[in-house]
């Protein structure tokens, strides 16, 4: 089983940097594979809504994007991490979601697998935090991830979320919290079945 991680903050050793490796850790400590993309440290254009997918379901614009749609194809089981900016998930993560678009053309126009022929239940699990505590601030990213996960014929597996957590670093302080996503990331992987 191969397990992908991308880290959708922009902040290096972040909140959700560690919880990200936390669930990765759980991921190893179960013998799957890992493989975590850095969303920051890559060169991802906006998607231009140029049509360049509408034949073909294939993005025309050659940067980094290309290697996430392999690694997308490539997994059983994504990790995607970001935290809260402005309501929503970060610019980072949107601008991969976004190009993401032309998988949707794969599925609902051309009737293809939006991820290739592989046959695999893919799983998703998704982790954020947030600054303050205001209520429903989740809500808009969660209505993102859910919407990609679902485009992408990926399971929800659900959602590790802490919200009140600001500093560089300060979910470290919080021992279940870090207990929490590695228990999840175990959880991700041994589960055969969609619940
Ligand atoms: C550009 C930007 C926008 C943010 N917007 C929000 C927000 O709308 N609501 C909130 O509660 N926190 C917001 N925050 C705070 C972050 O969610 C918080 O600092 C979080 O811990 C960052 O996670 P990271 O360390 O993984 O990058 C924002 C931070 C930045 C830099």
């Amino acid at each position: 089983m191969r397990v992908l991680g991308i880290a959708g903050s922009p902040r290096r050793g972040g909140n959700t940097d560690i919880l990200l490796a936390e669930v990765m850790k759980g991921v190893a400590s179960r013998g799957a594979e890992v493989k975590t993309i850095i969303l920051s440290r890559l060169k991802i254009a906006p998607c231009q809504h140029c049509d360049g997918c509408l034949e073909t379901g294939r993005c025309k614009v050659k940067d980094d994007m290309q290697m996430v749609y392999d690694e997308l194809v490539r997994a059983d089981r994504i990790v995607l991490a970001s935290p809260v900016h402005f309501m929503g998930v970060t610019a980072q993560t949107k601008a991969m979601i976004d190009r993401c678009q032309a998988l949707w053309v794969r599925k609902y126009k051309l009737k293809l697998p939006p991820l290739g022929d592989r046959q695999v239940e893919r799983k998703g699990l998704f982790i954020s935090v947030s600054g303050t505590k205001r209520a429903n601030l989740f809500e808009p990213a969660l209505a993102t991830v859910k919407s990609l996960f679902k485009v992408l014929d990926i399971a929800y597996a659900g959602e590790l979320l802490f919200p009140g957590v600001d500093g560089k670093g300060a979910i470290a302080k919080n021992p279940e919290a870090l207990r929490q996503a590695f228990l999840a990331g175990q959880k991700l992987v041994e589960e055969s079945k969609v619940e």
